[in-house]
């Protein structure tokens, strides 16, 4: 894990808050607010300013995961894993009856996250796995830890597949498939054609070229997400792209970014042998 991926948590963070601001806002995170300053902001406003759609993807991503995960909760889920989770807040937004949460990170994120929510006297029900899930193994990381594999289960998955190996998004899967009993598995993702530059839009190619040279590069993503799940025996609940997500939720807006075609958030489900 380089540097650089940890430093996304924070810019995922700037664009998060913005959406507090707006009437009526899309969901409320008043807590994130807390990691962000000067620095934060400085560095957000100018990936905002080269690349103004991933403020948008972010937003509606929140919206999405939030709703899933809140309507697991409300169906009984009592264990919730947030893979990659950087500085996402639901452990102490989203804390239900008896419902526990892993988060997985490397240990300078979660420890930052860990003071930072102690001095500010912010409680969450939340086991904390410093480690990486792909090095480490994630099965290996939560069997340190008291996950109860044969409970029902809902996998967060947020702002890391395009990070990643393609070999190592599946091997993910896989090891969530093959392991836990009952599950739920919520993640993003761009398409294929993003990464290969052939959506035949102009706009999108040079976005990536801005984006990658100010920050991190993109180097995965799945052309057909139901084919995916379906070689892996999995069964897909949502597929949505986040132009039909932003159709959604904000019906009085046009679309600005043709990138919003091509960014998707989906839901997938283990198939009980
Ligand atoms: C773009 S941030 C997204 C954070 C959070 N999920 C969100 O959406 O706000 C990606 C996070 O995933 C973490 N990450 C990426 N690859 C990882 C791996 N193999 N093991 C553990 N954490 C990883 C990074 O350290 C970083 O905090």
């Amino acid at each position: 894990m380089s540097k650089n991926v940890t430093g996304t948590a924070f810019v995922v963070a700037e664009f998060r808050a913005e959406e507090n601001e707006e009437t009526p806002p899309l969901y409320t995170d008043n807590l994130v607010k807390i990691w962000l300053n000067e620095e934060t902001r400085k560095i957000a406003n100018e990936i905002a300013h080269n690349s103004p759609a991933a403020k948008e993807m972010i937003k509606l991503r929140t919206k999405y995961f939030d709703d899933v995960l809140s309507n697991q909760i409300l169906a009984g889920c009592k264990q919730v894993v947030i893979l990659g989770s950087g500085l996402d807040t639901r452990a102490a937004r989203m804390n239900g009856e008896g419902v526990n949460y892993w988060e997985i990170d490397d240990r300078t994120t979660l420890q930052l996250k860990e003071s930072t929510l102690k001095a500010n006297k912010v409680r969450a029900n939340v086991r904390y796995i410093p480690g990486d899930y792909v090095q480490d193994g994630l099965i290996a990381l939560l069997r340190q830890s008291e996950f109860d594999f044969e409970q029902p289960t809902y996998f967060l998955w947020e702002g890391n597949t395009t990070l990643l190996a393609k070999k190592d998004v599946i091997f993910v899967l896989e090891q969530i498939r093959d392991n836990v009993t009952s599950f739920k598995l919520s993640f993003d993702y761009m398409s294929e054609q993003v990464i290969a530059r052939t959506t035949g839009y102009q706009d999108i190619n040079d976005y990536i070229d801005k984006y990658e040279s100010m920050y991190t590069p993109w180097i995965t993503g799945f052309e057909n997400i139901e084919t995916l799940a379906k070689d892996l025996n999995l069964k897909t609940i949502d597929n949505f792209s986040t132009a039909e997500l932003h159709q959604q939720y904000r019906p009085q807006r046009s679309l600005e970014f043709n990138l919003l075609k091509f960014y998707f958030v989906c839901t997938l489900e283990g198939i009980e042998a």
